[in-house]
């Protein structure tokens, strides 16, 4: 039995996709885990949302997963490096996609408090030190029965301590441990914290 425990095998990422990721990791460059991206996509059938917003677009391809996964939705996505923001538009367009999605260069700090609120799945992937000065903006966004999806909240074991930390990566991980604290103890989410990946923090808010 153990070797159903926990998987997600029966959820295929798009091949383009797929190879586009392997890629990106070829170049070091941001993507989140495979077992991520497929519970993401899970959280995505599960849910059916027609609003999606991303913090940290990179170059769309998670973006463009969860599209291809539920044909109804729209996105929202933040991204603050302007090449991949240009390279994430030229992808979507690549897919098909350009059409539902919203693609905002800038920093999330700035954008965040422009955009209405009605999303149904917010995924938390950009900055992890400003998760915690971005989580009231994020609530007020997110729909009663929407879900805050939050990305490496684990960080290779430094934020529950099962590895020390380096010293320059202290500050990062106590504003991991705020968001976590805040977000566990705040009366209109029930959250989730699993290890999928470097960590997942699944927050449903109440309503
Ligand atoms: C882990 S990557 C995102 C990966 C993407 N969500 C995916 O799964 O394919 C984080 C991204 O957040 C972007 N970012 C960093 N600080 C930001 C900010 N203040 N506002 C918006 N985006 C930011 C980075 O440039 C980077 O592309």
């Amino acid at each position: 039995m153990n070797e159903y425990l926990g998987s997600l095998v029966n959820l295929r990422i798009d091949g383009r996709i797929a190879a586009m990721r392997a890629a990106l990791k070829d170049r070091r460059d941001p993507v989140c885990a495979d077992e991520t991206l497929q519970y993401l996509l899970f959280t995505v059938r599960c849910l059916r949302p027609s609003h999606i917003l991303e913090i940290g677009t990179a170059e769309g391809l998670s973006g463009a997963a969860m599209l291809l996964e539920e044909e109804k939705a729209r996105l929202t996505t933040i991204e603050i490096d302007e090449e991949r923001y240009r390279r994430a538009r030229q992808n979507f367009a690549s897919f098909g996609l350009e059409g539902r999605v919203r693609c905002i260069p800038g920093d999330a700090a700035d954008v965040l408090p422009a955009l209405d609120t009605g999303y149904d799945l917010i995924f938390l992937d950009g900055p992890k030190a400003q998760y915690i000065n971005y989580l009231p903006e994020l609530k007020r966004l997110l729909r009663a029965g929407g879900v805050l999806f939050a990305d490496d909240v684990l960080l290779y074991g430094w934020v529950d301590g099962s590895v020390p930390a380096p010293q320059k990566r202290h500050s990062l991980v106590g504003r991991i441990r705020d968001y976590l604290a805040a977000v566990t103890s705040d009366e209109d989410f029930i959250t989730s914290v699993l290890e999928i990946g470097e960590g997942v923090a699944v927050s449903v808010k109440r309503g």
